[in-house]
């Protein structure tokens, strides 16, 4: 139940999987209501939240990919075409990518803003960078940037996933649901 297998995933890649969903669906809402809530205490209390989860979710993707690689993925159905093959891996390499891309934005807009603070009221963030205005608004760009990449990927991942259980009436999906070993 615990390793994944040539045909289905095991429970804490799973349970990794929609974690991390959860929280990342979550992290972008945050994001962007933080951004362009007006300033008042309520802002400040939408980036606490956005920070402390951004940094929760770099610790989790940390563990993940350790995870995967003591685990190897289940292979991908034999009947999708090369260009599928490509398109599943190109995206996952791209979530992942992103999942480190936008905490280490985040954290050096937030180390260049010179902004204490401490994640989930616990651990002071250490400062990645020097404080300096130029670079925390230019970053900002970035992580502003990556976050639309992130949302357009995102679209492709959920759109992918639905089109193989509604269309193609492959194992994909029902693979990575909680419960399910292994579709019929
Ligand atoms: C909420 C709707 C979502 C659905 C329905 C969904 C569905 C799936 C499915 C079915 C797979 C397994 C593909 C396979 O077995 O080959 C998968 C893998 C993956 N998903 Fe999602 N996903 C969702 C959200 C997310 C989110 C928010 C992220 C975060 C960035 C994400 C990141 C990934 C990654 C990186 C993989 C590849 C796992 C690996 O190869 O290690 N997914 N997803
Ligand atoms: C997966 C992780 C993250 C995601 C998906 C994410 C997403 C977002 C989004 C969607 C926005 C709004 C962009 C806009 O409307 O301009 C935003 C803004 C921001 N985020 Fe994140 N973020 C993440 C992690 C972090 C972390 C770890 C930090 C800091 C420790 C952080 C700090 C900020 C800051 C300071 C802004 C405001 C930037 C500005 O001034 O425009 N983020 N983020």
């Amino acid at each position: 139940m615990l390793r994944n297998t040539a045909d289905s995933w095991g429970a804490p890649a799973k349970l990794f999987h929609w974690v991390m969903a959860a929280l990342i669906l979550a992290q972008i809402a945050l994001g962007v209501m933080a951004a362009s809530w007006r300033v008042s205490p309520a802002k400040l209390e939408l980036f606490f939240w956005h920070k402390s989860n951004g940094m929760l979710i770099l610790a989790l993707v940390a563990l993940r990919l350790l995870w995967r690689l003591a685990n190897p993925p289940p292979e991908l159905p034999s009947g999708m075409a090369a260009w599928e093959r490509a398109a599943a891996r190109l995206s996952h390499l791209l979530l992942y990518a992103l999942m480190i891309a936008m905490p280490v934005t985040g954290w050096i807009v937030s180390s260049a803003s010179n902004v204490p603070f401490r994640i989930f009221w616990l651990i002071p963030l250490p400062a990645i960078v020097a404080p300096d205005e130029p670079t925390a608004d230019l970053v900002a760009l970035v992580h502003g940037g990556l976050a639309v990449l992130l949302a357009l990927v995102l679209s492709a991942h959920i759109g992918a996933a639905l089109r193989h259980h509604f269309v193609k009436r492959d194992a994909v999906l029902e693979r990575m649901l909680p419960g399910i070993r292994r579709a019929p």
